[in-house]
């Protein structure tokens, strides 16, 4: 198995999946800080990276999708090409999430569970998930951590994903903050800096990326 540092450097395709599909959302706006926040990181640490390796970051809104609940007469697991899909909008997301190697899912905590917008997103595919890394950051009043535990079931054991550990969990910071989230408000929030509200949070993200970016590499590197 060759190591890390002496596989040649490629580019990696990482989707940044935004999971929230309210009309009036906060999500777009957290998916942006974190895509940011990873940007910075990278910007930051690519000159001193020994393995030369790069990533391009891909925004998937799961709203913009417009996937209706699934609609396929096959088991997605028993697919394993976008051919093999009934229908033109499943064999769009397909060849997308395809095409990547791994993923941060970015998620609100809808009833102490994952919104259903995103698990139906995730539903529609199987092969094209299986054996790829996934991070989860989840947000909402406490955390979202009930979210994260349930992506982490889904992601993980159904469909055998890389899952980092420990997701991160963002709280919002009060009340007024949990107001203007609900109603798509400007949060202020910064994925350049330590100030701001969760600016402190962001070595989380990064750390989480870090791991991502750790099975990655080991597992094209044991490929080659
Ligand atoms: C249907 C629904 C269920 C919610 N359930 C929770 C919850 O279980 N825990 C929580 O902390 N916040 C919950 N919230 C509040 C959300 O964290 C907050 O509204 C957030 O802005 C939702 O993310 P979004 O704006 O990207 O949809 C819920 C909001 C909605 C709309």
């Amino acid at each position: 198995m060759a190591s890390a540092a002496t596989a040649s450097p490629r580019t990696f395709q990482v989707g940044i999946i935004c999971g929230s599909q309210r009309i009036i959302r906060a999500g777009p706006q957290i998916t942006t800080f974190i895509q940011q926040t990873i940007s910075s990181h990278l910007a930051a640490t690519t000159r001193s990276s020994s393995s030369g390796h790069t990533f391009a970051l891909e925004l998937i809104d799961v709203a913009a999708l417009n996937l209706p609940l699934s609609d396929e007469s096959g088991i997605p697991s028993k697919i394993t090409s976008a051919d093999g899909y009934e229908h033109e909008h499943t064999r769009a997301w397909s060849r997308r999430v395809a095409a990547l190697d791994a993923f941060v899912f970015v998620s609100p905590q809808y009833n102490w569970g994952i919104p259903a917008g995103l698990k139906n997103a995730i539903d529609h595919l199987f092969n094209e998930w299986r054996g790829k890394p996934a991070a989860i950051v989840t947000y909402g009043g406490h955390g979202g951590d009930k979210c994260a535990a349930a992506l982490k079931v889904v992601l993980g054991g159904g469909i055998d994903m890389h899952v980092v550990d420990p997701p991160v969990c963002l709280t919002f910071p009060g009340r007024e903050f949990l107001v203007k989230a609900a109603t798509g408000k400007e949060l202020g929030l910064d994925g350049t800096a330590e100030e701001g509200p969760w600016g402190d949070r962001r070595a989380d993200v990064i750390k989480a990326w870090e791991g991502l970016v750790s099975m990655l590499v080991e597992e094209k590197s044991g490929a080659v």
